[in-house]
């Protein structure tokens, strides 16, 4: 199964990836967590992406769309994979298209932008292996400390207000019209993204029809 996961900054994209991904033994192919890897290499590729994640905006299309397709390509997505940050614009979503690949489902996750700031705001993710936590709603076990591997929690450089801000306007203009791409190709999978983790990976599972 082919999936990819859309919705606001913050919205629980890449929480949700990860369960779904685990229920349907598929890879999750996350832009934001391959940029974040590029920028830890500290060359000038990433140095580029990192002013623009920072700041809120959108890497280029050009710099994005051949990193994905080149991934989609490898072994372990042969059997389906769930693109968690992609398409994010309508020229990306016309790339994949153009180079073949097809998508079962586009799911959204609808989720209010006061809600997201408090979700950003309060994120804390693990330095190591990336693993997600929230200081209220899903909280590490020990403060500052990763439950999977130990290592120290960090906050995002661009989990601040003024960045969410930036990204959720972004978001708005951007990455919405693709939404309407996959509603005229009958796509479209939209979920409520506001209960708690399990319930709507429920929602998402049953709308899947798995
Ligand atoms: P990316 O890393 O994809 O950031 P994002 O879209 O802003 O999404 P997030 O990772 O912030 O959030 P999420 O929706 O995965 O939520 P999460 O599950 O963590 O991209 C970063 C940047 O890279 C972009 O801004 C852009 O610059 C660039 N980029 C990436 N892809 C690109 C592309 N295709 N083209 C161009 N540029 C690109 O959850 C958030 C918090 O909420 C967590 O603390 C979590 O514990 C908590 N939470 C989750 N679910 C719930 C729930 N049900 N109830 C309460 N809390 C919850």
């Amino acid at each position: 199964m082919n999936l990819l996961i859309m919705g606001a900054p913050g919205g629980g994209k890449g929480t949700q990836a990860e369960i779904l991904a685990k229920a349907l033994s598929i890879p999750t192919i996350s832009t934001g967590a391959m940029l974040r890897n590029v920028i830890a290499l500290k060359a000038e590729l990433g140095n580029q992406a990192k002013k623009y994640i920072d700041s809120g905006n959108l890497v280029p299309d050009g710099v994005i769309t051949g990193i994905v397709i080149d991934r989609l390509k490898e072994q372990d997505c042969k059997d389906g994979y769930i693109l968690d940050g992609f398409p994010r614009t309508l020229k990306q979503a016309e790339s994949l298209e153009t180079a073949g690949i097809q998508i079962d489902n586009a799911i959204v996750l609808k989720v209010t932008d006061e809600e997201i700031i408090n979700r950003v705001v309060g994120r804390r993710v693990c330095s190591k292996c990336g693993a997600t936590y929230h200081i209220s709603y899903n909280p590490s076990k020990v403060e500052g400390v990763c439950d999977v591997c130990s290592a120290q929690l960090i906050t995002r450089d661009d989990d601040n207000t003024k960045t969410v801000r930036h990204r959720l306007a972004t978001y708005h203009s951007q990455t919405e019209p693709v939404i309407n791409f996959y509603a005229k190709r009958d796509k479209l999978i939209v979920v409520e993204g506001i209960g708690s983790v399990e319930e709507i990976s429920q929602k998402l599972l049953s709308a899947l029809g798995v």
